[in-house]
């Protein structure tokens, strides 16, 4: 018996080292703008000594929020109420340790089809326990509370809302009309995204290259001397699996085979050279592979850690055909619409407030559902102990 309590003891130490993250010698990316993911800048992010302040545990609303809006006083004070609910909602699931900085506009997009977005405003790379590097949202690396991590933004994510819909705010004394959005919904789902719930594959190569899509790949590294080095996934990346045609293959095994196209260091004039060369490599197979899997119902998942709010493998949204860059993806499947699950999906309908979503979906004192919990939990976050206080008990 005593041996065996060493060895547990000896077990949860190793397990707890494999928990450090170490700092990589990778530049960071900054998110310019969250309605294009392409606008991005590699930014250097120097080692820093780590002197965040410490922040009460019984801490309300660990979101602090700087909003540019161009809108009635009123109108503007009904959106800071609203974030200020969604702040103490994210609190009240996740155990932060930090505060998270929002740099939130409110403006018209000259797009009726988009109703907000919102990114990490900064993807640190670190290198993860399986010795491969990658990109961490700012908001995570925050709460490991590292001595000394790579520099920070100013922020911690990026958002932006468009003030051309027709929002409806549950603090105004009014039932929501059959045209109106719930702006406190979209505040939820979209911080969610700012805290990483968010894939790195993407249409960019074909896209810079105004070329037809044939495949999706991580974000793609060049150098200053315009020389190839590799693909990097994110954090959220390591746990999707893709399922072209049955057989399901792990995000980073088809990273690692990409990584491989082209020998690293392989300088290029322009994109399209890029782009052409790797798309005549063999690995090109496995861009192809994610592509179908983004866009065949049923064929991307999310594997959650153990132990987490859901163990239980969730559908990512890969109905969307053709793809659909930031809707595929990162988003939870429809199949999980009138569940707990629904702040994920990729839609929200007119004339459905939260109140009624979150009725549709259980009554459950929370509406971020065990599974998207599940996801924040498995990326690195830490959650409060369930079911408290959450009623009636979560289930997946
Ligand atoms: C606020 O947003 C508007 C519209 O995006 C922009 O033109 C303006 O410069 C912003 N102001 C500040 C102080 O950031
Ligand atoms: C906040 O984000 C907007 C883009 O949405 C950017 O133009 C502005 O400079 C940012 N503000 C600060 C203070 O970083
Ligand atoms: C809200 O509206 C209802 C019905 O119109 C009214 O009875 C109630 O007093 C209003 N409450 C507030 C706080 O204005
Ligand atoms: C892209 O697809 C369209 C329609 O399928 C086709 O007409 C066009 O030639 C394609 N462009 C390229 C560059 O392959
Ligand atoms: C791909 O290559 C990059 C750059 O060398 C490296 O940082 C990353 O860990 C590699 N990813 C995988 C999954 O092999
Ligand atoms: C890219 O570079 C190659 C080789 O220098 C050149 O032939 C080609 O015209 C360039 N393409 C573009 C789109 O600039
Ligand atoms: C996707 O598959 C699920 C079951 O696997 C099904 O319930 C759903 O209707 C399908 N959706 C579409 C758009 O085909
Ligand atoms: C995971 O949960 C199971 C059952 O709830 C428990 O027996 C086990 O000790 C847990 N493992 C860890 C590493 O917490
Ligand atoms: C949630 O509660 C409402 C009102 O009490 C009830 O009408 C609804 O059926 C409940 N929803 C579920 C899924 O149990
Ligand atoms: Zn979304």
């Amino acid at each position: 018996m005593k041996s065996q309590t060493i060895y547990s003891s000896l077990l949860l130490c190793i397990l707890i080292f494999t928990h450090f993250l170490t700092i990589s010698a990778e530049r960071c990316v900054d998110i310019l703008d969250p309605t294009n993911p392409s606008d991005t800048v590699i930014i250097d992010c120097p080692p820093t000594t780590n002197n965040d302040v410490y922040v009460k545990h019984q801490t309300s609303n660990f979101f602090e929020v700087t909003l540019n809006c161009s809108a009635t006083a009123a109108l503007c004070n009904n959106i800071k109420e609203a974030f200020n609910d969604a702040g103490k909602e994210i609190s009240k699931v996740l155990k932060l340790k930090q505060i998270i900085k929002v740099n939130a506009t409110f403006t018209d997009f000259n797009n009726a089809a988009i109703l907000g977005s919102a990114s990490s405003a900064r993807y640190i790379p670190l290198t993860s326990d399986d010795k491969i590097i990658r990109r961490y949202p700012q908001a995570l690396v925050k709460q490991f509370s590292l001595d000394v991590h790579p520099e920070y933004n100013d922020y911690d994510i990026i958002a932006r809302f468009n003030s051309a819909q027709d929002w409806w705010f549950r603090t105004v004394n009014e039932t929501i009309g059959s045209d109106q959005f719930d702006f406190y919904a979209v505040i939820l789902h979209e911080l969610i995204h700012g805290l990483g719930f968010s894939s790195s594959w993407g249409n960019y190569i074909e896209l810079a290259d105004n070329q037809n899509i044939t495949g999706l790949t991580p974000n793609v590294n060049f150098n200053d001397d315009s020389q190839f080095e590799g693909f990097t996934e994110r954090i959220f990346d390591k746990y999707v699996k893709f399922i072209p045609n049955g057989v399901a293959s792990t995000s980073t095994y088809y990273t690692s085979q990409l990584n491989e196209s082209i020998p690293i260091g392989t300088s290029f004039n322009n994109i399209s050279e890029f782009v052409t060369q790797i798309k005549s490599s063999p690995q090109w197979n496995y861009a192809e592979f994610a592509l179908l899997s983004a866009i065949t119902n049923g064929s991307l998942t999310f594997t959650p850690a153990k132990n987490t709010s859901c163990n239980d493998e969730i559908y990512l949204e890969s109905s969307l055909n053709p793809y659909v860059q930031g809707s595929s993806i990162s988003h939870v499947s429809l199949i999980y619409e009138s569940t707990s699950d629904f702040l994920m999906k990729y839609i929200f309908n007119r004339g459905e407030s939260l109140e009624y979503l979150v009725q549709r979906g259980g009554n459950y004192s929370s509406p971020i559902g065990p599974r998207i919990l599940s996801i924040l939990e498995t990326i690195g976050y830490e959650t409060y102990a369930y079911p408290n206080p959450i009623i009636p008990t979560y289930e997946c």
